[in-house]
């Protein structure tokens, strides 16, 4: 098949300046951790991502160790920018990270600069690019001093190997920290990672204030709570579905107080004329610190639905009143542990 993109895909402007930077990002951006994977993609996927570009999302982001083995999902995506994506890279806004379980041994774990360094060179080497736009330290390390993690960081943008950097679950110290760390190598912080949903809400307390002041982006994972955050789960586990995998989104998270939560969630989503997962989007975005949403889709009708949230943004104040009822905590952040310093 040889792709070409849909010539109106920037025709809705779906855009936002990632903190004080010159960088627009797409309001939702497809992220490759699940179903990217594997010895080849699959037909749907290879076709996710053509239908994500034709309706302007022009940010993919990757981690080293994304797919089943690790490192399958950028290795796919490498073949595809090497080839039918190769004439759109200047359109293209590829993320990558290191910072989880990736190589055996003592380096291929965590945040020393011997990890990241090698890191973004075995990316570059299976996307197939000269760089990356943005690479993030994937998580804190309590155990590597802050500023070798910095140095890996600004050492790769001085290298040309990336354009960008950020980090992703710090702490709001480590955050202005890092930051700072980063400004006496001349290099600034672009864009922070921290996931956020309606019932994943840790970031409100203090990191947006901290990224808003320190004029860093925020790109949040997970917004639909890995999928927990639409009405399939109420009445069953179905067959397709993250929580029947049994793996990151475990069962036993689909507790009778959530269900309570999601079933009220999407009477208030029905009135808006959009799903729940619709309306988790629309939400996450209504904050103008958020400068993009950072989704997952096993499908091309998820991933449609998941653009349409981009027709109404809008809350009345008595509708995000109404959702803060039942918007609370459902203690989900499976990476919780890395902010915690
Ligand atoms: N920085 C980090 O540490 C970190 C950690 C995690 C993720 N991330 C990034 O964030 C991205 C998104 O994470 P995520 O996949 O957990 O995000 P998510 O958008 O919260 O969840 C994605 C899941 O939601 C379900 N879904 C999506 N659209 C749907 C729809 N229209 N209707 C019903 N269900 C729908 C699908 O579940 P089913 O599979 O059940 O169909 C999908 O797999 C990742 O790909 C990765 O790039 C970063």
């Amino acid at each position: 098949m040889n792709y070409t993109a849909n010539s109106s895909r920037y025709k809705h402007n779906h855009f936002r300046r990632c903190g004080e930077s010159g960088l627009d990002l797409p309001l939702i951006t497809l992220g490759l951790w699940k179903h990217f994977g594997g010895k080849n993609l699959n037909i749907e996927s290879k076709k996710i991502i053509f239908r994500a570009f034709d309706r302007g999302v022009t940010h993919f982001d990757l981690a080293n160790n994304y797919g089943i083995p690790f490192g399958t999902a950028e290795i796919n995506f490498g073949k595809l920018i090497s080839t039918q994506l190769k004439k759109y890279r200047n359109e293209l806004i590829i993320s990558t990270k290191a910072g989880y379980d990736m190589w055996p041994g003592p380096y291929g774990n965590w945040s020393s600069k011997k990890y990241l360094v090698s890191s973004l060179d075995q990316s570059l080497k299976k996307l197939k690019l000269d760089y990356v736009d943005i690479f993030y330290s994937h998580r804190f390390d309590p155990n590597t001093p802050l500023a070798e993690t910095a140095d890996a960081l600004s050492q790769v943008i001085r290298q040309g190997k990336a354009l960008y950097v950020g980090i992703s679950s710090y702490s709001p110290k480590k955050t202005i920290e890092m930051d700072k760390l980063l400004l006496e190598r001349g290099v600034k912080c672009l864009i922070h990672q921290p996931s956020y949903s309606m019932i994943n809400r840790w970031i409100e307390k203090d990191l947006l204030k901290t990224i808003s002041k320190l004029g860093i982006g925020c790109i949040a994972f997970s917004p639909l709570a890995q999928g927990m955050l639409s009405n399939k789960y109420i009445n069953k586990i179905p067959a397709n579905s993250r929580a029947n995998e049994n793996k990151s989104l475990k069962k036993q998270m689909l507790t009778d107080s959530y269900k309570d939560k999601v079933t009220n969630l999407d009477l208030i989503a029905k009135k808006r004329n959009q799903s729940l997962t619709q309306m988790a989007l629309s939400w996450v975005l209504r904050k103008k610190e958020i400068t993009s949403a950072l989704i997952g889709v096993r499908t091309v009708n998820q991933l449609n639905e998941c653009l349409d949230s981009l027709n109404n943004l809008n809350f009345s104040t008595k509708e995000l009143k109404l959702i803060d009822k039942f918007a609370k905590e459902e203690n989900i952040n499976l990476w919780s542990a890395s902010s915690k310093h």
